[in-house]
């Protein structure tokens, strides 16, 4: 059973293979920022710091929503750091292994 863990955190859940990674959490009472949970509005963005590879790869919905999100934050954080960065949806993910992520919205734990 893979695991997820939230990074800076000691909160690690294991979650069901091919389940999408937001509902695994909120089905074990996490709720990650959020909005649409259609892949459309990127609340849901988050950091693959580990263990990208371990996710199904993304839609077309959800690349064109990371493109937005990548543009956005190259603005405001710099190509560089983007360039660094495992950006994926977490209402879009599918998990087929071990990762760790960080939420990119606001945790409320
Ligand atoms: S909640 Fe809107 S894109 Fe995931």
């Amino acid at each position: 059973m893979p695991t997820v863990s939230i990074s800076g955190t000691d909160k690690v859940f294991h979650v069901s293979e091919n389940s999408i990674l937001y509902n695994a959490l909120a089905d074990q009472g996490l709720d990650l920022p959020h909005g649409c949970l259609a892949g459309s509005c990127g609340a849901c963005r988050m950091d693959v710091v580990k263990g990208s590879e371990n996710l199904a790869p993304a839609s077309a919905i959800e690349k064109n929503t990371l493109e937005a999100i990548a543009s956005e934050l190259t603005s405001s954080e710099g190509a560089e750091k983007v360039s660094q960065m495992n950006l994926r949806l977490s209402c879009r993910a599918k998990v087929l292994g071990d990762v760790e992520i960080k939420p990119l919205g606001r945790l409320n734990f």
